[in-house]
């Protein structure tokens, strides 16, 4: 077994190696397994255990007409990312960053009865984009914490456990919320899914959030839609060139933005290592991997 000491990216060449050499390769969100890498080549290579739910960084087509299985660990991620995505609703609503950075520069002149009005989030109406395990979360902690009305947008109805109605059409629902929740995962099919088209359908006061994929969200479509008022605010904890973020985006007050936090609490770091784990093991034992990505 060989244990990578850097935590940055490999290299392609790194990646190349790691699969002529390793039966099996634990890689993460930075280490970019496009079709280049497999090269359509034999590999000594057999399964690929992601560390994270989303694999929009390894080309599972290409992995698989190599005889390479794909594993994620979606269990493990699902409560600390909908908890962030809490953490940027309840920042972008209430104008916290904003907040924090005038405390700061000193520029504070003290309590007043018109100073920084947010959105107050108590029975306002979220609209969740993708009822996958973590939409699901969000939704439920809209509901018991802050006794929202759910909608949301999925491929099929979700049995749920609290009241949520699904949506059939993107801008109808973007035009019904007052925040937007990006659950979805990034792929082909939901590059730029949240563009143009749905802000100008938001209501003004309205939010969105953003705990998937950078590429779900049109940035630059979405930082014209701050700029000109078009809606109140964005959180987001992904980009879509990650690590890079526009100045033009830097520079809105009314834009949050995380560090890509979404699962960066040790106890879930080690959650999903031990599933990646578990993954290659029974892989390798000659069982069906519990969460073999298609
Ligand atoms: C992980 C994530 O930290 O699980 C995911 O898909 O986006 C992150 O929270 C990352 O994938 C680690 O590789």
């Amino acid at each position: 077994m060989e244990v990578r000491s850097s935590t940055l990216p490999m290299k392609p060449a790194e990646m190349r190696a790691a699969l002529a050499v390793h039966d099996g390769v634990l890689p993460t969100l930075r280490d970019d397994f496009d079709a280049g890498i497999f090269g359509g080549g034999n590999h000594r290579c057999r399964v690929l255990a992601n560390f994270g739910v989303g694999y929009n960084h390894i080309d599972v087509a290409a992995a698989r007409a190599c005889g390479i299985t794909v594993t994620n660990t979606p269990g493990a991620v699902t409560d600390a990312t909908a908890d962030i995505a809490m953490t940027l609703m309840l920042m972008s609503a209430r104008r916290a960053g904003e907040g924090e950075r005038m405390v700061r520069s000193g520029t504070w002149e003290g309590w007043h009865p018109t100073q920084m009005l947010g959105l107050h989030l108590g029975g306002k109406t979220v609209g969740i984009i993708g009822m996958g395990r973590i939409g699901q979360a969000v939704a439920r902690r809209c509901h018991h914490g802050f006794g929202m009305a759910v909608v949301y947008l999925n491929r099929s109805e979700k049995p749920m456990d609290i009241p949520a109605e699904r949506m059939d059409n993107i801008t109808a629902l973007a035009a019904r919320v007052d925040v937007i929740v990006v659950c979805v995962p990034g792929c082909h099919d939901t590059h730029h899914l949240i563009g143009a088209e749905v802000f100008a359908a938001m209501q003004p006061h309205a939010h969105v959030i953003n705990i998937s994929r950078g590429d779900v969200v049109d940035e630059a479509a979405l930082i014209a839609a701050l700029q000109s008022g078009q809606i109140a605010g964005a959180g987001l904890d992904v980009y879509e060139h990650e690590p890079k973020v526009p100045a033009a985006l830097i520079a809105l007050e009314s834009a949050v933005l995380l560090p890509h936090l979404g699962t960066a609490a040790l106890e879930v770091r080690e959650a999903m290592g031990l599933l990646a784990v578990e993954n290659l093991k029974v892989f390798f034992a000659g069982g069906t991997a519990p969460n073999v990505v298609n």
